[in-house]
């Protein structure tokens, strides 16, 4: 430890490192000779090696080493069961787990929080237990949502997080890099193995002006969303700059952050500044305020004349409101157009639900944004005229607005309060005033907006706007409306404008905490006991994945030879196979089941190379695995596309796979299957995946002298016919072999550990 202050009021155990990642960035700087953007000089201030490491932005691997970890309560399921497997005493890494996603929105957050607790009671003890067992943070079901609980207590400037979310990046509204990572890459941190990203390029989005009226941060991303496309943050990280970025505040941030998700962003973050200081002042973190103002030249700050690989400039002072949407959040509307644009694509104009927070806006501002709007209207005597409902962020935010009155204003409304979590922004929401298949409009403050997530009908148009945007469409109830032209009709029938929001940053009454709902680890470890069920369906402890027998493997049968694209989703479906995220031999039987066999073109029916029967994919796998055969998969381009989904590799290895086959891996997924202790291969030569024919048996040669580098042999049987060769590349590394020889990474891990 280089500090004494802490990261956090919640641990005794996790310390600053300003003063190391101050020498990493210099030694880093020296080699570079070049000035580092705010970004880079985060990242290289958490390289393991700053001075062998190759740094090339958009083509090195950087092997960093975070902070922290936080995981919420679906992806840590399987991240813990890993863990528990590397035969560790503890997390190396300070890590939190928070149960945000499990509970469904039904009638409002009282009700809807005792049956998520009733529902998922065997999830929550085992993660309870386990966080207790492990020395993790765990924040009980009512404590908020992942991302709102780590702004709140746990993000500071120049931090490295990453968290089994998508949206972690909104702790980069305080000045740190959060970035969104699969559940097989926080094991590894959390058993203290470095975390390795490829160098992300960094796009500089330029803030001029200052935003005012109806316009808010939210509106800033939105925006960028239609400039840049879904797409067009992808392997970058955006760092806002220019004098725009010191005029609002940190929660606004937060909001920009969080979204740069939508964007493809690896993450996004904003230098450190005084609205990071007013909020961490507020959230009883003064010390690390004082602290961050000491190293703001030297580490908390872009250098001068820094380049970044591409700029985008937004000026505040003439940016609209947006609406995003339908069904993708970069389809951006500027709300003078919208009236037009919804019209001319047909959109529904009669806005049925209006929904406020979620984790990407429902800090205090937000809140009190909102209920100035929603007073305003009820002075001239307007309730809701869509439904309204509202998702705190947090504990902390729902007890506030509870003390402060925002909370009363919004039920004299006619808002719903929702249970503090995801709720219907994770699908969450048990929809009642519409039948699936109806067509309507819905506008949220959330930041996803794909069809179906929200309420499961694909005939549902949602829309995301700032939340008091959607305030203003639930009071007129009308798409085409816009606040800062249009009148509405009080009352007695007599037009006024709705006057524009205001808010206020941060709550002058300070932050109420409400009911503490975070668990410590306790002092006494040892004697805590891991609860999972025997006889659950949905969680399973896991068991050690045999080691490699040492010999090349003969005669193995083909799965399936997969045609076409062949994503995670493909390979290992979400959907209703959500709750067997713990249970590693129940959610085995979504193996590959969207995947397309090139024998038929049909997905889930593979042929039995032995007995010739058909059968779903992973029936036929569990036969082959209990008849004790090794098979192997032949796979098509970018094999394991989409997410870092880390079941796609369990999977396999649990029915008895051997290894994977391909013209090409999406990088994550081929890691993934490295450390299960599959084989992930790719021909050399692609046309001899077109020689492949789903009957034949193939042999594969030169393990006992596999070797970075090194090709192995693939000898092809053809039921008639000569045996023929084709060469097969890979990409382990000295390291990654042991993997393959002890089973997997966690059983070398654990190894290790003995
Ligand atoms: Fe939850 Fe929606 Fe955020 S699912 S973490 S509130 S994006």
């Amino acid at each position: 430890r280089d500090s004494a202050v802490n990261q956090n009021l919640l641990e005794d155990h996790s310390f600053i490192q300003y003063k190391n990642q101050v020498e990493n960035v210099k030694v880093v700087k020296e080699r570079l000779n070049r000035p580092l953007t705010y970004a880079e000089k985060l990242l290289y201030g958490h390289l393991d090696d700053p001075h062998g490491q190759d740094i090339e932005r958009g083509v090195s691997y950087l092997k960093l080493r975070p902070d922290r970890v936080a995981c919420q309560d679906a992806t840590a399921q399987m991240a813990i069961l890993q863990f528990m497997s590397a035969g560790m005493p503890q997390v190396a890494t300070p890590s939190t787990v928070h149960c945000d996603h499990l509970i469904q929105a039904q009638i409002g957050g009282k009700k809807d929080l005792a049956r998520a607790i009733d529902l998922n009671k065997e999830v929550y003890d085992f993660l309870s237990s386990a966080c207790a067992k492990y020395n993790l943070g765990f924040w009980r079901p009512g404590s908020g949502i992942i991302h709102q609980i780590i702004l709140e207590n746990y993000a500071f400037p120049g931090a490295l997080l990453i968290g089994t979310d998508s949206h972690t990046p909104n702790a980069g509204g305080l000045g740190q890099l959060a970035i969104g990572v699969g559940g097989a890459d926080a094991v590894d941190v959390m058993a203290d193995l470095p975390w390795e990203l490829k160098a992300p390029k960094i796009i500089g989005v330029k803030l001029t002006g200052k935003m005012s009226g109806w316009t808010s941060p939210k509106d800033i991303i939105l925006k960028l969303a239609g400039i840049t496309t879904v797409k067009g943050g992808t392997g970058s990280i955006i760092e806002y700059f220019g004098e725009g970025v010191e005029t609002f505040s940190c929660t606004g941030m937060g909001t920009i952050c969080n979204m740069g998700a939508e964007i493809g962003a690896t993450t996004s973050v904003f230098p450190f500044n005084n609205s990071m200081v007013d909020y961490l002042n507020a959230t009883g973190r003064s010390k690390i305020a004082e602290f961050a103002q000491l190293y703001k030249n030297d580490y908390l700050s872009a250098d001068q004349g820094c380049e970044y690989d591409q700029v985008i400039e937004i000026d505040l002072n003439t940016l609209e409101p947006h609406v995003n949407g339908p069904f993708t959040p970069d389809l951006a509307t500027p709300i003078s157009k919208m009236k037009e644009t919804a019209k001319a694509n047909d959109w529904p104009l009669e806005v049925k639900v209006g929904l406020i927070g979620s984790c990407t806006n429902s800090s205090y501002e937000d809140m009190t944004r909102a209920a100035s709007i929603i007073k305003d209207a009820a002075s001239h005597g307007l309730k809701a005229k869509s439904i309204y409902t509202v998702s705190p962020g947090s504990e902390q935010v729902r007890a506030t607005i509870a003390r402060d009155g925002q909370l009363q204003t919004f039920e004299d409304f006619g808002g719903v309060v929702m249970a503090n979590a995801c709720g219907p922004c994770i699908g969450q929401w048990d929809r009642q005033d519409i039948k699936k298949g109806d067509k309507n409009t819905i506008v949220s403050s959330f930041n996803r907006n794909f069809t179906s997530r929200n309420d499961g009908n694909p005939a549902t148009h949602a829309f995301v706007a700032s939340p008091e945007m959607v305030t203003a469409y639930a009071i007129a109830g009308d798409l085409g409306f816009n606040p800062i032209t249009d009148t509405l009709k009080d009352a007695d029938g007599n037009e006024f404008k709705l006057k524009e929001p205001q808010g206020v940053g941060l709550p002058p009454k300070g932050y109420d905490q409400g009911e503490n709902t975070y668990q410590a680890p306790p002092k006494d470890r040892a004697s805590v006991e891991v609860i999972v069920s025997p006889t659950s369906e949905r969680l399973q402890k896991l068991k050690p994945f045999k080691p490699w027998d040492g010999k090349d493997a003969e005669r193995l049968p083909i799965l399936i030879k997969a045609v076409g694209k062949t994503t995670t989703d493909h390979i290992s479906m979400a959907g209703p196979w959500l709750k067997y995220r713990g249970h590693l031999e129940n959610i085995s039987n979504n193996y590959m089941i969207g995947a397309i066999n090139a024998e038929n073109g049909e997905a889930n029916n593979v042929k039995n190379h032995y007995t010739g029967e058909y059968k779903g994919v992973p029936e036929t796998a569990a036969d082959y695995r209990d008849a004790g055969k090794k098979w192997v998969v032949i796979g098509d381009e970018n094999f394991g596309e989409g997410s870092s989904r880390e079941h796609a590799a369990l999977e396999p290895r649990f029915l008895g796979g051997f290894a994977i086959i391909t013209k090409s891996f999406a990088r994550i997924h081929e890691t993934n299957l490295k450390k299960q202790g599959l084989l992930p291969l790719n021909f050399v030569n692609p046309a001899d995946y077109d020689k492949i024919n789903p009957d034949d048996e193939v042999d594969l040669l030169g393990l006992t002298t596999l070797a970075p580098g090194k090709h192995l042999t693939l000898r092809v049987h053809p039921k008639d016919g000569e045996a023929w060769d084709a060469e097969l590349s890979h990409t382990y590394n000295a390291e990654q072999i042991e993997w393959f020889k002890y089973g997997s990474a966690l059983n070398k891990m654990a190894a290790a550990k003995k």
